[in-house]
């Protein structure tokens, strides 16, 4: 805007100037001419020489406005430069190790404390957590327990501060964060559709992915016939408006659960899907965490309860651990999330609280 504002003064001074000075050389020139101090033929030679003065002064003019623009721009690249870039490696970056028993962690966190911005409350205080190879682990918690904060340090998106991250028993430092991140899958809590087609949105994360793949993973979050009322079924361009938020957020599971990594992230990724969706997406989750990892953050009863084991979080602390039916006679925080989950909606089979069952 302020580049806008100059030219626009830039240009009517340098204008006003040029139109001013043909009217000086014409007024005066007429008095002269009229008393015959010059010849006409000299007047119209000096009017000749300031219409040609017109060019060179709105070319300088436009040169100086560029001029302004072109550092704007330039400012905005030193910004992105400047943004410090991601630890690398500290030792020579070789292909992970992809050892351990098929029972033992996947990843786990030991003492981790972190916080975003130094001098700022720690979002999470000496967390333990370790997520075996195989099973479904739900984090719950309230807002702000730091829940979303675990996965980010996790993928790598925030460094500990304190305590170690490890990958198969390799501690985060001796990887790059892109030998980290090949592991994982990851739903956002705001899932974005990036800008393209609907095949690109979903095939990201695996390139090689076939066709059959894909049909399977849109029947699994029950897009299937979503994408076939499409005129150009896959390939039609996604813009955020063109899909709701549920559509935004199904797109963003099916893209996750194509990449079969070891370790499937989802922070409440089945928040704005109708309860047959979720359903049916609880459903294929059950089945991934027969093969790998499956870590959720849900807000909602359904999600919870089928978990092998479940993490409940308070102020960035691990408050209990354990099952369904141990947390709800243990610990006092997840039987009030319990019962105020309960209100949103009741799951049909629950046999840890069997007063549920009328409700719904
Ligand atoms: N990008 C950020 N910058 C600064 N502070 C943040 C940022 N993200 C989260 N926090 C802070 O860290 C703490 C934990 O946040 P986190 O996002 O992990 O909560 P959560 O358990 O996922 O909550 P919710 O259920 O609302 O998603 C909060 O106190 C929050 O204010
Ligand atoms: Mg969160």
């Amino acid at each position: 805007m302020r580049a806008v504002r100059r030219q626009a003064v830039a240009l009517t001074v340098a204008f006003s100037g040029v139109q001013l000075a043909i009217i000086a050389i014409l007024g005066l020139g007429a008095v002269r001419a009229t008393g015959g101090a010059i010849e006409v033929s000299t007047l119209v030679a000096f009017l000749l020489y300031a219409f040609t003065l017109m060019g060179p002064v709105s070319e300088l003019s436009q040169s100086v406005t560029a001029l302004q623009s072109g550092v704007a721009a330039a400012r905005r690249i030193r910004e992105v430069t400047d943004i410090p870039l991601e630890p690398a490696a500290s030792a020579p970056v070789s292909a992970p190790a992809r050892s351990g028993s098929p029972g033992g962690a996947v990843v786990e966190l030991r003492g981790v404390t972190a916080r975003y911005a130094p001098g700022t409350r720690a979002a999470l205080d000496s967390v333990d957590i370790t997520v075996p190879r195989r099973g479904h682990t739900a984090i719950v918690g309230p807002s702000g327990a730091g829940k979303t904060t675990v996965l980010s340090l996790l993928l790598r998106f925030l460094e500990p501060e304190d305590g170690r991250i490890l990958i198969d028993g390799q501690p985060y430092p001796e990887l790059s964060p892109a030998q980290v991140r090949e592991r994982f899958a990851y739903v956002e809590q705001d899932t974005p559709v990036v800008p393209g087609t609907l095949r690109e949105n979903l095939v990201f994360g695996r390139p090689d992915a076939d066709e059959a793949d894909i049909r399977r993973v849109l029947r699994e979050v029950r897009l299937a016939d979503r994408v076939d009322a499409l005129e150009e079924g896959l390939d039609t361009p996604l813009d955020a408006t063109s899909f709701s938020g549920g559509e935004r957020q199904r797109v963003a599971l099916a893209r996750a659960l194509l990449c079969s990594a070891d370790v499937l992230l989802l922070d409440e990724a089945t928040s704005q899907v109708d309860a047959i969706t979720e359903a049916a997406v609880t459903d294929s989750v059950r089945r991934h965490a027969d093969r790998a990892a499956v870590v959720t953050i849900a807000h909602r009863l359904s999600t919870v309860i089928g978990a092998d084991r479940i993490i409940v979080m308070e102020d960035g602390r691990v408050r209990a651990q354990g099952t369904h039916r141990g947390l709800l006679e243990d610990d006092a925080l997840y039987r009030e999330l319990v019962a105020a989950l309960r209100i949103a909606g009741v799951p049909e089979a629950d046999p840890g609280v069997p007063e549920a069952a009328s409700a719904g």
